[in-house]
């Protein structure tokens, strides 16, 4: 076996289920289109840092995106307008780092794709060469298929996102539900055509009604990948801020909150800080003599 040649275990068209099946290697693009065969639903979460990426990858979920969310999730910014290729490798390299099993996808950000297939392409190898990701996501449909044909030819997996595309946040006017309305639910239908067309491996569909979710996952053969989709999309992403309830504040509509991380944190925040001024820390175990 020379250094091209995959191992047995890449090898395999993964029979096994998601959950507890590929526990030896990262889940491919294969594993993916064999879920969706099958009719097993898999979730996703973004994921920023290595600790947290880790938590996630020992939980088992198969795939975990290095989302642009990171603007306004992790680095502060109010969208993900802001974000540049410099962060998104250097927090995809993290997650990569921190990850042995899950499929690492990263965003490609407002700018960096949009002029041409060329720059797509460009700084998709960045996330592949220097981050390690094992694909990218862009958002649009119609719009970004030429740039979608031409990484996938390049060997390139591609996630497309489509629906609500949070980088058009100043061309929308703010986050409203897409695909409302015959028109625009026929061009949903066209976009995820499209993308498929293309060549990518799954679409995001975002804030879009469940019956047309529904359609669209009914029509590809590509999985679907829903947040705020309704329930019949191949597959369920969150932003993993707001499904643990690290998010200060309202979250959107379709989040299920799975803990109330923000609480836990600041409690033991105000625990220590007591702890310190009263001088119950450190006590005679904490220190050395
Ligand atoms: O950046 C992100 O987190 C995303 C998800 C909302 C799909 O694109």
């Amino acid at each position: 076996m020379n250094a091209s040649t995959p191992s047995p275990a890449q090898n395999q068209a993964s029979t096994a289920t998601l959950y507890g099946g590929v526990a030896n290697r990262r889940v491919t693009v294969r594993d993916l289109a064999a879920a969706k065969q099958r009719g097993e639903k898999w979730s996703m979460l973004t994921a920023y840092d290595a600790l947290t990426a880790g938590v996630f990858d020992e939980a088992g979920i198969p795939v975990l995106l290095v989302g642009d969310s990171a603007g306004n999730c992790h680095l502060g910014y109010e969208t993900t307008v802001p974000v540049t290729m410099d962060q998104m490798v250097m927090l995809s390299a993290a997650v990569v780092r921190g990850t042995k099993r899950a499929m690492i996808v990263a965003d490609l950000p407002f700018g960096s794709y949009q002029e041409s297939p060329a720059q797509a392409m460009h700084n998709a190898a960045r996330l592949m060469k220097e981050a390690g990701v094992g694909a990218v996501k862009l958002e649009g449909g119609e719009r970004s298929a030429r740039s979608i044909e031409l990484l996938v030819e390049a060997g390139v997996p591609v996630m497309a996102h489509i629906g609500l595309t949070p980088q058009s946040v100043h061309a929308l006017g703010g986050y409203p539900v897409q695909g409302r309305g015959d028109e625009a639910a026929h061009q949903l239908l066209r976009d995820a055509k499209a993308v498929q067309q293309a060549g990518a491996f799954a679409v995001v569909l975002e804030a879009v009604p469940a019956e047309l979710a529904a359609q669209a996952t009914e029509q590809l053969a590509i999985p679907t990948v829903g947040i705020g989709g309704g329930p019949d999309t191949d597959a369920q992403v969150l932003v993993w801020t707001d499904m643990a309830g690290m998010t200060a504040g309202r979250v959107p509509k379709f989040v299920k909150q799975y803990a109330d991380l923000r609480t836990v944190l600041g409690d033991a925040a105000r625990a220590y800080a007591e702890d310190v001024r009263t001088g119950a820390f450190p006590a005679a175990e904490h220190s050395f003599h």
